[in-house]
C-alpha cells in the first residue's frame, strides 16, 4: 500500500456534522459511485445497486424514515446501498464482460453458474446474507473513495428498513442495507475512537 492510501484509511473518522450548505455534483456522484463499484462480490454478481438521495425533497422523505438524523438532509447526498439476494441465474449476464475482456474463456461460466446454484439456488438465508456482504464491501469502498475526495461519510442502520424500501420502490429482490451520508465534514466533529487492541481481534494460526 502507498503512503497516500494508507494516510486515507487512517484519517478517515465518522462524520456526524456536515456543512449543510455544500453540494456535490451528480458528476462527482458517478465517480463515487465508479470507485466503490470496484469493490469484489462473490463470483462478480455486483447483486448491489445505489440511490443517491440528493434533492431536499427526497433527502426530508428519507429523514422522515431514518430516526430523523439531521446527517440525511444536511449531506450532500445520502446513499441508500442496496444488496439484491444472489441468484445465479444473473451469472452468465454478469460474467459475459469478463469473457469479453478476455479475462476468462467462455467454457468455465457454466461452472461457475453451477457454483452459484448449489450456494444460493432455494437457500434464501444464503441469498439475503450475500446481498448483506455486497453491499458492505460496496459501502465500505464508498467509504474511503468519499475520504480519497476530501469528503466526509456517516453509514446508518437507524433507519426504518421496511419503509424505505415502500418509499423508494424497492424490488422484491432488495434490501435496504445501510444508508450511507457523503458530504463537506465541519470542523467540530469528532476524530475517530480508539479501537480495541490488536491481540483482542487478531489470531495467529
Ligand atoms: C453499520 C453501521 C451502522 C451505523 N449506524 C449509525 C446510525 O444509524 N447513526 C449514527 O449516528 N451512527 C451510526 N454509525 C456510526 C458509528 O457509530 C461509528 O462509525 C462508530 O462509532 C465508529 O466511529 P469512527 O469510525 O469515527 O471511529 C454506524 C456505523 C456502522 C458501521
Amino acid at each position: 500500500m502507498t503512503t497516500s492510501s494508507t494516510h486515507i484509511i487512517e484519517q478517515r473518522s465518522t462524520t456526524n456534522l456536515f456543512d449543510a450548505t455544500s453540494t456535490v455534483s451528480d458528476r462527482q456522484i458517478e465517480d463515487l459511485i465508479a470507485l466503490a463499484t470496484t469493490a469484489p462480490t462473490s463470483f462478480n454478481l455486483q447483486n448491489w445497486r445505489f440511490i443517491a438521495v440528493r434533492t431536499p425533497e427526497a433527502k426530508a422523505r428519507l429523514r422522515r424514515f431514518g430516526w430523523d438524523q439531521a446527517k440525511i438532509t444536511d449531506a450532500a447526498v445520502t446513499f441508500i446501498v442496496i444488496g439484491q439476494l444472489a441468484d445465479y441465474r444473473t451469472i452468465p449476464e454478469r460474467l459475459a464482460p469478463v469473457v469479453e475482456a478476455g479475462i476468462m474463456p467462455a467454457e468455465m461460466v457454466p461452472g461457475w453458474e453451477g457454483a452459484a446454484k448449489i450456494l444460493y439456488d432455494d437457500k434464501p438465508q444464503q441469498q439475503r446474507d450475500e446481498a448483506v456482504r455486497t453491499a458492505t464491501f460496496g459501502a465500505s469502498t464508498l467509504i474511503y473513495a468519499a475520504q480519497a475526495a476530501g469528503l466526509g461519510s456517516a453509514p446508518m442502520i437507524g433507519f426504518d428498513a421496511p419503509a424505505v424500501a415502500r418509499e423508494f420502490d424497492l424490488g422484491a429482490n432488495e434490501v435496504p442495507v445501510l444508508l450511507l451520508a457523503v458530504g463537506h465534514a465541519t470542523a467540530e466533529n469528532w476524530p475517530r475512537k480508539p479501537r480495541r487492541p490488536l491481540d483482542q481481534v487478531l489470531e495467529f494460526a
